[in-house]
C-alpha cells in the first residue's frame, strides 16, 4: 500500500516508516503485586504512557532506548550501515544529486522538479545577504574567538534583528503560516554560508566580502571565503566546490543525532526559529558529536606511534575519535564516502600527510579485537577533517562546516515538529533520590556539613599569583615589608 501524508504542505510517500497498528500486544506482569497490563505494540515500540497503568515509568538515561517521534525524514539501518534520505540511499543522492536539491528533498519530502528547483535556488541565494548588525556582531568578537562560538551568537542574535517571525513577540501560531515557515528556512539558510564565510574572514582578519547569488550555494560559500580583487570573476576551483558538495549532502541530515533532538527540544518551548538553531548549533560543536572532525585532526597531530595509541585507547586513557556511533554498528556508509572525496581534493590540493596515519589507525583498530567487539567502526567524521585541513580549512572552523548543512536536517524536523499532532512539551521526568524533607538551620547554628572541600575549590587565575604575593605585603609608614604572619 502506498500511503500519501500531507504534512507541512510537503507530499511525503512515507509507506517505509509510516506508523502502523498491527494489533499485536504485550502482556506486563508487576511481580510486586501481581497487577497485569496489556500493552499494544506499534512498530516494535509500547507507548511509554501505557505503563502508567502499572504505575510505571521507563529509566532511559542518555535515551539509549527510547523513541520520541515519528518522523519520515531519514532512515537509518545501523546494523547494515544503510543512510536514506526520504528513502533515497545516501549513495545514490552522494553520485547523482547535489547539496541544494537533496535540501529540498529534505524539507519538502520529495525530489523538486525543474521549476521548483529553479526556484528553490533562487529563494536560497536571495537570501545570502545578512543584516549588517551581524556583521558588527561577528567584528566584536576576539580575533582567535572559536568560529563556533560565533556562528551560534550569530544565529541568536538573527532572531532578534526579525522580531516578526517571533512567536513570543507575535502570535504562538506564526510559523503555521507556511510563507512565514519558508522565509526562516531560506534567510536560515542562505545566511549560514555568508555568516560562516564572515567568520572565517574575521579569523584572518579581512574584510567581509558580499554574497554572489548568479554562484551555486557552495560555490558562492567558497567564493565568499576567498575572493579578493578578483569580484565577481573569481570562480572557486570546480572539483573542490563538488567535494565540498557532497561533504555537505553527507552532512545534511542524520534522524534524531543529539543536536536535532535538541532541535526539536527547544522547538517544543515554542521558542523562535533562531533560539532553537543556535541551540542546536551548540549541541553539535561537542566533540562526541560534530566537533569530532575537529578533535579526530587534534588527535592525529599528536600521534607519534600507532600502536602505543591504540594501546592507550584501550587502557580508556585516549579515546579514538571519529570512531564509534551510537546507531552504526557498521561502517558508517558516509565514511567511506569521505574517504573517496580525500582523494580527489588531494590531486587539486596536494595530499594530506596525516592520512598514513589515520589509515594506519583506521586498519589496525578495525582488526583488533577491543574495537571488534565493540562493533566500533570509523564514522562520517575519521576522513572529513583531513580534507578540510587539505582544502586549507582551519582545524576549528571544521564544525561549522558540519553545522551549515545539518541546518537543512534541523529545519527539517523543526517544520515537521511543527505539523505532528503530538508535538507536545518535551518534559521527561527524574527519579528524585534527593533528601526527602530537611530543615532549614539559620547560617549562625550551622557548624559543620558534609560538603566535600575539593567540590568547592575554584580555579584561581594564574594573575592572582602575583596579586596574592603583593597582598600579603603589609604597609609600613611609607613602606611595605612581608607580612610574615600571612
Ligand atoms: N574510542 C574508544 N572506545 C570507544 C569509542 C571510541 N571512539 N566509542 C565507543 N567506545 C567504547 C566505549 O568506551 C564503551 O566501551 P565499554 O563497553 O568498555 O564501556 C563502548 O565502546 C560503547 O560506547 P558508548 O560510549 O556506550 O557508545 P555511545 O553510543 O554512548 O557513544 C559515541 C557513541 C559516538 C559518542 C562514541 O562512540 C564516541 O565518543 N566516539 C568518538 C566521538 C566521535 O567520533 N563522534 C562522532 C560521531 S559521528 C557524527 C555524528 O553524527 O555526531
Amino acid at each position: 500500500m502506498h500511503r500519501v501524508n500531507i504534512l507541512a504542505g510537503q507530499v511525503n510517500t512515507g509507506a517505509q516508516v509510516a506508523p502502523q497498528t498491527t494489533g499485536e500486544t504485550i502482556t506486563i506482569t508487576d511481580n510486586r503485586n501481581g497487577k497485569q497490563a496489556v500493552i499494544p505494540i506499534q512498530d516494535n515500540n509500547i507507548k511509554a504512557p501505557d505503563l502508567k497503568k502499572l504505575g510505571l515509568q521507563s529509566f532511559d538515561p542518555g535515551y539509549m532506548n527510547t523513541t520520541c517521534c515519528v518522523s519520515r525524514i531519514s532512515f537509518i539501518d545501523g546494523g547494515k550501515g544503510i543512510l536514506r534520505y526520504r528513502g533515497i540511499p545516501i549513495e545514490v543522492l552522494a553520485t547523482q544529486s547535489d547539496f541544494t536539491e537533496t535540501a529540498f528533498l529534505l524539507l519538502r519530502g520529495e525530489l523538486p522538479t525543474k521549476p521548483q528547483l529553479d526556484e528553490w535556488k533562487r529563494d536560497l541565494m536571495s537570501h545570502s545577504m545578512v543584516h549588517s548588525d551581524v556583521a558588527t556582531i561577528i567584528s566584536a568578537f576576539r580575533y582567535d574567538a572559536h568560529p563556533m562560538g560565533m556562528f551560534i551568537s550569530a544565529f541568536a542574535a538573527l532572531g532578534t534583528l526579525h522580531p516578526e517571525q517571533n512567536p513570543a513577540l507575535t502570535s504562538q501560531n506564526i510559523y503555521d503560516d507556511f510563507a512565514v515557515r519558508n522565509k526562516q528556512i531560506c534567510r536560515i539558510l542562505g545566511n549560514a554560508t555568508t555568516i560562516a564565510a564572515m567568520v572565517y574572514r574575521h579569523r584572518m582578519g579581512r574584510p567581509f566580502n558580499i554574497p554572489n547569488s548568479d554562484l551555486s550555494y557552495v560555490e558562492n560559500f567558497l567564493y565568499m571565503m576567498d575572493v579578493y580583487h578578483e569580484g565577481t570573476a573569481f570562480r572557486p576551483h570546480p572539483k573542490l566546490v563538488k567535494a565540498l558538495d557532497v561533504l555537505f549532502l553527507l552532512h545534511a541530515e542524520h534522524e534524531l543525532n543529539c543536536s536535532t533532538s535538541a532541535m526539536r527540544h527547544l522547538s517544543s518551548s515554542g521558542v523562535d526559529v533562531y533560539t532553537s538553531v543556535a541551540a542546536a548549533a551548540g549541541a553539535l560543536y561537542g566533540p562526541r558529536h560534530g566537533g569530532a572532525n575537529e578533535a579526530v585532526l587534534r588527535m592525529l597531530e599528536k600521534i607519534t606511534n600507532v600502536d602505543e595509541f591504540i594501546d592507550k585507547v584501550k587502557n580508556k586513557k585516549e579515546k579514538l575519535m571519529g570512531f564509534g556511533h551510537r546507531v552504526y554498528k557498521n561502517y558508517d556508509p558516509r565514511a567511506k564516502i569521505v574517504r573517496k572525496i580525500a582523494d580527489e581534493v588531494f590531486s587539486v590540493c596536494g595530499r594530506e600527510p596525516l592520512i598514513e596515519i589515520a589509515m594506519e589507525l583506521e586498519q589496525k583498530a578495525l582488526n583488533d579485537e577491543y574495537f571488534v567487539k565493540r562493533k566500533l567502526y570509523p564514522n562520517v567524521d575519521f576522513y572529513s577533517g583531513l580534507i578540510y585541513k587539505a582544502m586549507g580549512f582551519p582545524t576549528d572552523m571544521f564544525p561549522i562546516l558540519f553545522a551549515i548543512p545539518r541546518l537543512v536536517g534541523w529545519l527539517a524536523h523543526w517544520s515537521e515538529f511543527l505539523d505532528d499532532p503530538d508535538n507536545k512539551i518535551y518534559r521527561p521526568f527524574q527519579i528524585y533520590k534527593g533528601k526527602v524533607l530537611e530543615d532549614y538551620v539559620p547560617l549562625d547554628q550551622r557548624v559543620s556539613n558534609n560538603v566535600d572541600p575539593k567540590v568547592l575549590h575554584v580555579k584561581r587565575s594564574a594573575f592572582n599569583r602575583r596579586r596574592d604575593a603583593a597582598l600579603q605585603q603589609v604597609k609600613k609608614g611609607n613602606d611595605y615589608e612581608w607580612n610574615t604572619d600571612a
